[in-house]
């Protein structure tokens, strides 16, 4: 059977790259985008694929449109990000209005049979087991929760929302995002002795590495770290 993903954060600049990755495939997967706003996704790139794009405006917390988005569909992925806010960093709030959504969009996706989710997070969500130096230890376990507390809580909150036995799942735990080019090679594994990824990782390589999971299925209920190497 083809695949049909629903993207979840198609008009962040990850998602845009996954749509710029897959949709000029000529054996490619059928996407369905559920978005807030439409008028951000990339008009002719969406006209040139037409027939292989369906797009469903509507919030994470509507069921509905959740229920209308997730017809037919083989496979959910999730490029869905908390904006940096200056004022979660001064008043240290968490609220995790993306990570919430997570129990009715499982739901919505067991209701139509679909057991295939991945999902962007944190490496600042850490397995047991990992072990870090220096330079890893402060980008991964300090700056971020730090730096932003809201955006570290809503990152670790989908993790632990999509680590669910019930779903064939995958975590992408990524790094810095960069705006580098999609050739840049893709390490996946988990910090020790033996990880070969950078603290950076450009988005368009997160976008092929990521639809090359969705195809080899590789990482399944498991958690890697990413990093360009
Ligand atoms: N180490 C780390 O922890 C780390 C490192 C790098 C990146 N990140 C995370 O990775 C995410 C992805 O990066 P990016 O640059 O591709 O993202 P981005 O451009 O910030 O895009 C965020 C996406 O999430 C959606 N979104 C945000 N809040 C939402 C809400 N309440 N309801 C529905 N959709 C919502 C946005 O939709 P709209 O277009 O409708 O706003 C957009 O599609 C970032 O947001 C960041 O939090 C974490």
């Amino acid at each position: 059977m083809s695949e049909n993903i629903l993207v979840l954060g198609s008009t962040g600049a990850t998602g845009l790259e996954f749509l710029r990755e897959t949709l000029p495939l000529s054996d490619g997967p059928r996407l369905t985008l559920l978005v807030r706003s439409r008028s951000k996704l990339p008009q002719d790139l969406i006209s040139q694929s037409a027939s292989k794009v369906r797009i469903v405006e509507g919030g994470l917390s509507d069921e509905a449109k959740l229920d209308e988005a997730m017809e037919g569909v083989t496979t959910v992925i999730s490029f869905l990000g908390a904006y940096p806010a200056f004022s979660y960093l001064v008043t240290r709030a968490k609220p995790t209005p993306i990570a919430n959504s997570f129990p009715l969009i499982k739901r919505v996706m067991k209701k139509h049979g679909v057991k295939r989710l991945l999902a962007l997070s944190t490496p600042s969500h850490s397995i047991p087991g990992e072990k870090y130096n220096f330079a890893q230890w402060f980008t991964t376990q300090i700056f971020p929760p730090y730096l932003m507390p809201q955006g570290d809580a809503e990152m670790k909150a989908i993790a632990e929302h999509s680590a669910d036995d019930d779903f064939d799942y995958t975590i992408f735990r990524v790094p810095h995002l960069t705006n580098g080019p999609a050739d840049l090679k893709v390490y996946a594994g988990f910090y020790g002795p033996d990880f070969k990824g950078s603290q950076s990782l450009s988005r368009a390589s997160l976008a092929r590495w990521a639809y090359q999971e969705v195809v080899n299925k590789q990482w399944i209920r498991q958690q890697p770290a990413l990093g360009n190497y």
